[in-house]
């Protein structure tokens, strides 16, 4: 624990500064869009979002959360279409292949999503994120996504927030 705690302390404090800025910015999306309903990806331990809204549904491979505790990319989302916002913060970098887990947003057809990335950089061809141990696919350039997203015909809007790229994708 010693050494994950001095490895990752930079991460740690930069997820934390993050997560202020994202907060402020997905609160207030969800007041401005009257979102009432959300389906979130990748929500970890202590999903934000859940007390916002009427109806929340938790989608996480981490069995210590009270989510569907299913890999996304692999998932029946059938059942999980008519959300008003689909949200994944920090968990497309953790997916083996980036279009799959868009067109499984496209089949979901939210009103809206939200997919962030961690710790992007400005230079279009480097989508920068956590530099720790154990991830494997942290590849993704802000290039290849936006030819992803063009190639499955999604619209969709790309800008930074603090440490974010943050991908907003309109419904159809
Ligand atoms: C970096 S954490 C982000 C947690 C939270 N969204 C946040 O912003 O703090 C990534 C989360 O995605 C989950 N995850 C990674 N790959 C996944 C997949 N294929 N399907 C579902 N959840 C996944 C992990 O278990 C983890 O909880």
């Amino acid at each position: 624990m010693a050494n994950w705690t001095n490895r990752h302390r930079g991460d740690y404090v930069r997820m934390i500064k993050r997560h202020r800025a994202l907060w402020a910015y997905i609160t207030q999306f969800i007041k401005d869009h009257d979102i009432t309903s959300v389906i979130e990806v990748g929500c970890g331990m202590v999903p934000e979002v859940r007390g916002l809204v009427e109806t929340y549904v938790g989608v996480d491979l981490n069995e210590q959360t009270d989510a569907i505790h299913e890999d996304f990319t692999l998932m029946d989302v059938s059942p999980l279409t008519g959300y008003d916002l689909f949200l994944a913060c920090a968990v497309i970098e953790h997916c083996q292949d980036a279009a799959v887990f868009f067109k499984q947003i496209k089949a979901m057809n939210p009103k809206h999503a939200i997919v962030t990335f961690f710790g992007a950089t400005d230079r279009e061809e480097e989508l920068k994120t956590t530099q720790g141990g154990g991830f494997l696919f942290h590849g993704y350039t802000r290039a290849g996504i936006k030819q992803t997203l063009e190639s499955l015909g999604m619209a969709y809007e790309l800008f930074r927030l603090k440490n974010d790229d943050v991908l907003i994708i309109k419904g159809e």
